[in-house]
């Protein structure tokens, strides 16, 4: 017999466990996505890891996609083709849920019951890209738009179609992902469904490096032009304005119709590293200690983060 003493003690561990870590789901491939071209930039099939709503919550879904940048061009492309981030094969099978993804009501108190989704990302576009042309010297596919299209049917099929409440949310990258694609989410659920999007750390803005080049620019540039994004970004955007800057959700998100939640940190570490302080932009590496510990930075380039893009 199990005496209570160990019972509490197990109890206790695995509340631990729970907390730290969620729980593990298993990955789903969409297999019938490769007949469509829907696929990552190694052409394997997309996927996503899906746990099921329950009780109240049954007819409610939270679709979040997750982030890792972008690439811009075929040689950025190719160096994450064949890593999670371009190819399911090297995904691993299980992910733990936890935050907004957890099925307990102590620890995810509003989406606990929902039927939750993780869509895996693996295009490098935000989900924005379609090019028809396959080049075969590098195989590299841009059907970000597509993977989107197909995920979003297949999960329609699964219930979605009767979705009472949807969100569609992601973290950094994918955080844009719910920006871009908010108003056409909000378009493929039915009218009675009631539609929203949030996005954590997807607000990047459109401001210039410590030289004074527009470096975040020039790199979304180069993505919507490699990805063939222009048409899969929102018309009411490109409608006024060149495709690259509708990358940018600054431009975007004041014509979204679909209700838009925006969070994000006004200093984002990210942001700072990678759009203020680029290493292009820092040769002698000034600014390097700074990126890696906020207590490392001298008054003047606390001064130049606060003053950055405001
Ligand atoms: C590709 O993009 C990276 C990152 O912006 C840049 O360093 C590199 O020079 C680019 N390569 C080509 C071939 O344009």
């Amino acid at each position: 017999m199990v005496d209570t003493k160990f019972k509490r003690w197990l109890y206790v561990l695995l509340l631990i466990i729970f907390r730290v870590d969620g729980f593990y789901v298993d990955i789903t491939y969409v297999e019938n996505a490769v007949a469509k071209g829907a696929v990552c930039l190694d052409g394997s099939p997309p996927a996503y890891h899906f746990d099921k709503g329950f009780g109240a919550g049954i007819n409610n879904w939270l679709i979040h996609i997750e982030g890792g940048g972008w690439c811009n061009n075929v040689t950025t492309c190719l160096a994450r083709k064949d890593t999670r981030l371009g190819s399911s094969t090297k995904m691993v099978k299980q992910v733990a849920f936890s935050g907004i993804l957890h099925n307990k009501a102590t620890f995810n108190p509003d989406f606990y019951n929902w039927n939750r989704v993780k869509v895996r990302y693996c295009d490098g576009s935000s989900f924005t890209g379609d090019v028809e042309a396959v080049n075969p010297a590098t195989n590299l596919h841009f059907r970000g738009a597509r993977v989107w299209r197909a995920v979003i049917d297949d999960l329609l099929e699964k219930g979605m179609k009767s979705a009472q409440n949807a969100l569609l949310s992601g973290c950094s990258a994918g955080g844009l992902t719910s920006i871009l694609h908010c108003d056409d989410f909000s378009a493929l659920l039915p009218t009675g469904t009631k539609v929203k999007c949030l996005s954590d750390a997807g607000y990047f803005v459109n401001a210039k490096d410590l030289t004074g080049t527009e470096h975040i620019q020039d790199i979304y540039n180069d993505v919507v032009t490699t990805h063939g994004s222009a048409k899969n970004l929102p018309v009411s955007c490109t409608s006024r304005l060149n495709p690259s800057s509708c990358f940018f959700p600054q431009y975007v998100a004041p014509n979204i119709r679909t209700p838009l939640f925006i969070l994000n940190a006004a200093y984002d570490s990210w942001q700072i590293k990678n759009i203020l302080a680029p290493g292009v932009a820092d040769p002698h590496g000034v600014w390097h200690n700074c990126k890696l510990d906020v207590t490392e930075c001298s008054t003047t380039q606390l001064d130049t983060m606060q003053g950055w893009a405001f």
